[in-house]
């Protein structure tokens, strides 16, 4: 019986553990600085557009469930840490270290064919025709498989030119005010 009961409570602890740290308030807590990606993400069309869809951080960055999802959660351990050392936490150190950041992010999208993209948009379910032509030869082109959406689309959230010019900005307005 007091393993049921603290099998069940685990359950719950894991679920609401899991939940709780998905959230965009649980991310922006430490990314929350103003030459940071959620500045960066209020740009784009994920921001806002006509549909009025919306993906959260976690959409885009945490896998859907299951292993996957764990293992993201223990190597956000790194984040804590780095955290805690204030490796990010000036927007001069950010751009010095976006790099870095980026490639992981990627390699990861990468590696799981750009998974997180696919959880909205499916190849499947686009109308070629009401795409450019562009976008209608590359996407057409899919089922070979040899290219995934990352490929193509890194930036789409976070741009780094706007956050370089948005960083050359505070800190040069920072150095003329001291
Ligand atoms: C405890 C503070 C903290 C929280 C909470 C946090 N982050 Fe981070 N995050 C960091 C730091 C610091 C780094 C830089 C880590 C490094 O490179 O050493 C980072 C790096 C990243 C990266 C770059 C890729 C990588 O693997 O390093 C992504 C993407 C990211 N965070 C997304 C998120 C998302 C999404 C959430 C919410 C689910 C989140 N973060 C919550 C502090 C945090
Ligand atoms: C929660 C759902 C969701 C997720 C996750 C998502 N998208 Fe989108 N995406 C949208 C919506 C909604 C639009 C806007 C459609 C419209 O114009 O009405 C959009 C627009 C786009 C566009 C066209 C506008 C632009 O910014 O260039 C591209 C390209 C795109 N998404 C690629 C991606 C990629 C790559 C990923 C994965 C890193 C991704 N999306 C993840 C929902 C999502
Ligand atoms: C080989 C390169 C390539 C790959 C791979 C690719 N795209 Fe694209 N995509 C493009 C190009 C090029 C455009 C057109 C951009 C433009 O017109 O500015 C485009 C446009 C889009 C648009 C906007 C469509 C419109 O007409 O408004 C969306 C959404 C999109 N891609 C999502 C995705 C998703 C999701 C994936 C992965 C399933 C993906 N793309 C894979 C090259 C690619
Ligand atoms: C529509 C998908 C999408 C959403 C929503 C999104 N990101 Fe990202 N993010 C990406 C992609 C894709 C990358 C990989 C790098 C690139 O493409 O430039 C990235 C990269 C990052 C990085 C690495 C550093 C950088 O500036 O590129 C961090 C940190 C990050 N995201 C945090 C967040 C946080 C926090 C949120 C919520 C406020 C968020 N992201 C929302 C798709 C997204």
């Amino acid at each position: 019986m007091i393993g049921v009961v603290i099998g069940i409570g685990t359950i719950f602890a894991y679920e609401y553990t899991m939940k709780a740290t998905s959230t965009d308030e649980f991310c922006t807590s430490c990314h929350v600085m103003a030459a940071g990606p959620f500045t960066m993400l209020k740009e784009t069309t994920h921001f806002r557009n006509e549909s009025g869809v919306r993906p959260g951080c976690a959409d885009c960055h945490i896998p859907a469930s299951g292993w996957p999802k764990i293992w993201r959660k223990i190597q956000a351990s790194r984040e804590v840490w780095s955290h805690i050392t204030g490796k990010i936490d000036t927007p001069e150190k950010y751009l010095a270290h976006v790099d870095v950041m980026k490639g992981r992010e990627i390699a990861r999208l990468k590696a799981n064919d750009s998974q997180e993209c696919r959880n909205c948009h499916e190849v499947e379910a686009m109308d070629f025709e009401q795409q450019s032509r562009m976008a209608k030869r590359a996407h057409s082109r899919m089922q070979d498989g040899d290219r995934t959406c990352i490929d193509c689309h890194d930036g789409i959230a976070h741009d780094k030119a706007a956050l370089e010019k948005l960083v050359g900005k505070n800190s040069s307005s920072s150095k003329e005010s001291s």
